[in-house]
């Protein structure tokens, strides 16, 4: 018995229960962002409203990326419940600083995970993490970034605007 389960499956339980946590963190993610979304379009922030979307998009894209892997290593794939998703943002500016505290413990979560691959020594998942860490440095990039423009411009006057106008200009080459 104890051999057909190993047949079945190359992934720990452990590993098996912190990559269905982390599809769940995607997930609300996915969730959080879109919630970001329609708060921006509804305070006339366009360009704010389209970051979100699609950032909402990635999110489910990573989501499921860890869902299919867990899947084709024998692993069984949990499809989360969604709760505690917020409607009303208090600021502008809050809603990127909440952005940047979320890849912030996002990053802190993949160190977790890459922690628990080298515990139980499975670095066939390790190697699959690398694109999400690596991805990260993107995340919080563009989020620091768009928080700078907060700085220089500020949100008197025009300043909304203005910003909204120039945070979709901010790109992340990698160097
Ligand atoms: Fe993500
Ligand atoms: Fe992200």
């Amino acid at each position: 018995m104890k051999d057909l389960l190993k047949l079945k499956t190359s992934i720990s339980e452990e590993i098996e229960n912190i990559l269905n946590e982390q599809v769940k963190i995607e997930g609300h993610a996915s969730a959080l962002y879109l919630a970001m979304s329609a708060w921006c379009d509804d305070q006339g922030l366009d360009n704010a409203a389209s970051f979100f979307a699609k950032q909402s998009d990635e999110e489910r894209t990573h989501m499921l990326k860890i869902f299919n892997y867990i899947s084709n290593r024998g692993g069984r794939s949990i499809s989360p419940e969604i709760t505690n998703v917020p409607v009303d943002f208090d600021s502008f500016r809050g809603v990127f600083e909440q952005t940047l505290e979320q890849e912030m413990f996002v990053t802190e979560q993949f160190n977790k995970i890459a922690e628990k691959c080298f515990k139980v020594k499975d670095f066939v998942t390790f190697n699959f993490i690398q694109w999400f860490l690596a991805e990260q440095v993107e995340e919080e990039y563009v989020a620091r970034r768009i928080l700078e423009l907060f700085d220089v411009i500020g949100e008197e006057g025009t300043g909304r605007w203005e910003i909204d106008r120039h945070l979709v200009k901010v790109t992340f080459d990698g160097e």
